[in-house]
């Protein structure tokens, strides 16, 4: 329950910010505003907690039964969702009685744990875990639509209030590290008390060949190399879906500095390239001579390292206005956080993937497809909530992220 409040707690300091118009804004299809952020979270534990654990035993007083299906995001075995595209016009509930449904649910859940117990308070940490798990999703994905939506502003507003100091860090050398390839085995191994999604899972074995991984990410000094030879006008260097779409540079470059989550901002040229699609990750690496690493590739050298390390999202860097991609500091690999990898992986279940049952299924299975897999969470991540076997998958088209490159090379 600690953890659980300290969570929840987070969701709410991220739209701190935020004024009740920012909180309404929907910057295009794919994301979501602010207040249907802190709504569908919440909605996420009313509907797979309180529902689905309280309601037979008679104790549930719902908040608003109309809640159950405005907040539901995609799950088909739970009704018709509201349109994706249309989150921005659900004007209302307004953003004071969202919160008023949040501590609504908070309260009632406080209230189910303390009364269950045996095999019904095990299947509530379990789905509570779920829920902060999703629950940390979307705390990246507020700041990552917001962030959208603010650049959609000719006025380039800031997210943060205070300026962020300018980065004095110079990145370290890229090397590439040789790893032995075989027969490995990846994915999620079950252990009491550790949590992973059902994608994760299970654990099997793939066959490696010899590669070397680049020591840190791809910077943007690195990248505007590759504008400046032409990059993305050689057909030569581009896979046929991503010519098409005609991207001139990452999505927030403009005016010869990058849009951040401080405004505007001059090129922080050491920092990792970041909200860059595969296609321009993969046109990268093809233009140095290089490919992605695949996910397995990437995994067996990630699982070295502490998955809490890195600069990933927490209340200590929230509150100093420190989110966004820093550049590689010696001994750093930047496996976790800053940015996601692209990996040359397709994301597909794993042999004898099983997802979870029920409408709860609809989690991750349904989206195997046309997708990539990215790696190692972002700056945007929350602390804790990434692993070495995390999948996280995008369209390769998506750049609102905070994507960037690894590069890898075959030995
Ligand atoms: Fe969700």
């Amino acid at each position: 329950l600690e953890e659980f409040h300290r969570i929840r707690r987070l969701t709410e300091a991220l739209c701190a910010p935020l004024s009740p118009e920012d909180c309404q804004l929907q910057g295009f299809a794919d994301a979501s505003p602010p207040k249907w952020h802190l709504a569908h979270t919440t909605w996420f534990f009313d509907r797979f907690i309180l529902q689905e654990l309280a309601s037979p035993a008679g104790s549930h007083v719902p908040f608003d039964e109309r809640f159950l299906s405005l907040f539901n995001s995609y799950y088909q075995r739970l009704g018709v969702p509201f349109t994706r595209g249309a989150r921005g016009v659900l004007s209302r509930p307004g953003l004071a009685e969202v919160h008023a449904y949040r501590a609504h649910v908070d309260e009632q859940l406080v209230q189910l744990a303390t009364r269950l117990d045996g095999e019904a308070a095990a299947e509530l940490e379990r789905r509570l875990a779920l829920g902060l798990h999703h629950e940390q999703q979307h705390q990246e994905l507020i700041l990552t639509d917001i962030k959208y939506s603010l650049s959609l502003n000719p006025l380039a507003p800031s997210y943060f209030d205070a300026p962020l100091p300018e980065a004095t860090v110079v990145a370290t050398t890229e090397r590439f590290l040789p790893v032995e390839g075989g027969i490995v085995e990846i994915g999620h191994a079950p252990r009491r008390g550790s949590f992973a999604f059902d994608n994760e899972s299970p654990c099997h074995r793939v066959c490696v060949g010899d590669f070397a991984l680049a020591s840190r990410l791809v910077t943007n000094a690195e990248f505007e190399e590759f504008v400046r030879d032409g990059g993305y006008r050689r057909s030569e260097l581009w896979l046929a879906d991503g010519w098409d779409r005609g991207f001139q540079a990452p999505l927030y470059w403009r005016d010869g500095g990058e849009f951040t989550l401080h405004g505007l901002r001059p090129m922080a040229a050491h920092a990792p390239v970041t909200h860059v699609s595969y296609y321009e990750a993969d046109a990268y690496a093809r233009w140095r001579g290089c490919r992605l690493p695949t996910e397995a590739e990437w995994e067996i050298v990630a699982r070295r390292e502490s998955a809490s390390g890195g600069n990933l999202l927490d209340e200590a860097r929230l509150a100093e206005g420190r989110v966004g991609p820093e550049p590689a500091a010696p001994g750093s690999s930047q496996l976790f956080g800053d940015v996601w990898e692209w990996t040359a992986s397709a994301y597909l279940p794993y042999p004898g993937f099983r997802p979870l049952c029920g409408a709860l299924g609809e989690y991750n299975a349904k989206f195997m497809a046309s997708q990539h897999v990215l790696r190692g969470g972002s700056c945007a991540t929350p602390r804790g909530h990434v692993r070495a076997t995390y999948r996280n998958f995008f369209p390769l088209e998506t750049r609102w992220q905070f994507t960037g490159v690894r590069l890898a090379r075959d030995l």
